[in-house]
């Protein structure tokens, strides 16, 4: 039987125009060479290779005007091996079953290379969320959680922030759930606010690993952060806060940019400053003191440390062929095509992979369910310190092997990920 390198859709969703480059290409891609190194068989790749469960629904929403319209939503779990599915709800224009698909593949892994006791899932709806008035995004989010309810849960998938949501999103996730079971179950959802049982350092906790992990990948050549210059593409709740926290450790950060265009100033932008200018216009574009820049010019700056923290695939063939960057940090999920990862080694820059770069958000989303779980919380500084040992550590281990094994860090990775994956299947054994 043919390895599922594009398992099939049978519900029709949109391909993608150009497969190479497509997300769900570039997992697959990144699993194959995960299975080559470790030498498994055609059956396990195809176990590994497989999302265990879908589920793709009508989302109909009556608009403020009362007019309906119908969105469609999906939830892939893709492995819950390990334990209960664990990934975030995109809100998008752009998402289909296929991304959705990719990003729960990479949560699988990503959970596995840090530890935490998750399987892999995602869930998207296809919906412009800057089109939607707050209204009408609560009544998507009830509905979408509606119609998945089956699927979730604190012990079968667990949902967080992504694109286009927030704390809201997941307080009427939550909400919704609880309301149906008819007692207040807060670990259904992680990243919510504090109030309905969020956690301490959630809202911080992915562009905080993006700084440990860039730290200690400097220090690894011999640098500190506070000797380097970077940019940072995306500034929503991941590049935002790692610009900041960049910012607060000494970095110069020359560009940052968002979906509208990008901001330069080459002898460091006063974050601060931009972070109340973003607040108060919504976008970094017009930002005084700044000349403006494209997305793609900024991939290509003559900075240190480029982080993107926005979409998919923006390095690909080209765009990384340009890089300047010696280290490139992946606060987004899947930014790298494998076209554009193959000439970011060959060019020797050290590239820190999405499964471990922005794997913090995870991290304390377990922090958070283990809190809800024992309806006790703990101190910011207990949250902190745990990330902080849970990346360095997964990070070490990660460098070691790649090291060791003279591979890079995403084969390093990706290696660690899918063999724990891969040892609780075959451990516990294919039913019946
Ligand atoms: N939120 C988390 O905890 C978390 C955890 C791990 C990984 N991620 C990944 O990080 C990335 C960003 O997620 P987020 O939660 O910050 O989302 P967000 O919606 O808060 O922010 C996204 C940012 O990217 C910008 N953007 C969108 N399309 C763009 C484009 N084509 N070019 C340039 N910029 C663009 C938006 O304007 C915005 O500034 C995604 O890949 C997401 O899957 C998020």
């Amino acid at each position: 039987m043919a390895l599922p390198s594009s398992p099939p859709t049978p519900d029709g969703a949109t391909a993608q125009p150009d497969p190479g480059t497509a997300p769900l290409a570039t997992a697959q891609a990144q699993l194959a060479r995960a299975v080559e190194i470790l030498g498994y068989d055609h059956d396990l790749h195809e176990v590994l290779a497989t999302p265990r469960r879908e589920l793709r629904v009508a989302v109909p929403l009556r608009r403020d005007d009362g007019r309906v319209r119908v969105f469609t939503g999906y939830r892939v779990q893709h492995n819950i091996s390990r334990g209960p599915g664990k990934g975030g709800l995109r809100y998008a224009a752009g998402v289909d079953i296929d991304e959705v698909r990719a990003l729960a593949m990479w949560m699988t892994w990503k959970c596995a290379v840090v530890d935490v006791p998750y399987g892999g899932a995602k869930g998207g709806v296809t919906i412009d969320p800057h089109a939607h008035s707050a209204a009408e995004l609560e009544r998507v989010t009830r509905r979408y959680t509606s119609e998945i309810m089956p699927m979730i849960g604190p012990e079968r998938d667990i949902m967080a922030p992504d694109i286009g949501t927030n704390e809201q999103t997941m307080a009427w996730v939550m909400d919704t759930y609880s309301v149906n079971q008819g007692f207040t179950i807060p670990a259904v959802t992680t990243g919510k606010p504090l109030a309905v049982g969020g956690s301490l350092g959630r809202p911080t906790a992915t562009s905080q690993g993006v700084v440990h992990t860039a730290r200690a990948a400097l220090r690894a050549d011999g640098v500190e952060l506070s000797e380097v210059s970077a940019a940072v593409q995306g500034f929503g709740k991941v590049g935002s806060h790692t610009a900041r926290l960049l910012h607060e450790a000494g970095t110069r950060v020359v560009a940052v940019s968002d979906e509208h265009g990008g901001v330069r100033r080459d002898d460091g932008l006063d974050v601060p400053a931009l972070l109340e200018h973003v607040a108060g216009t919504g976008s970094v574009t017009g930002f005084a003191d700044a000349d403006p820049l494209t997305n793609t010019d900024l991939l290509a700056l003559d900075v240190d440390l480029l982080v993107p923290a926005a979409v998919e695939g923006v390095l690909d063939g080209t765009t990384a062929a340009n890089v300047k960057a010696r280290w490139v940090v992946e606060g987004a999920n899947g930014p790298t095509t494998s076209e554009g990862d193959r000439i970011l080694a060959e060019r020797g820059i050290v590239v820190v992979p999405d499964i471990l770069a922005n794997a913090g958000g995870v991290v304390v989303s377990y922090f958070e369910w283990v809190q809800a779980n024992q309806a006790y919380w703990w101190t910011e500084g207990e949250i902190a310190e745990r990330l902080e040992q849970r990346m360095l550590a997964s990070h070490a281990a990660v460098s070691a092997l790649a090291r060791a094994e003279s591979v890079t860090l995403r084969e390093a990775a990706m290696t660690i990920g899918v063999r724990r994956v891969a040892e609780a299947h075959l451990i516990r054994g294919l039913y019946p």
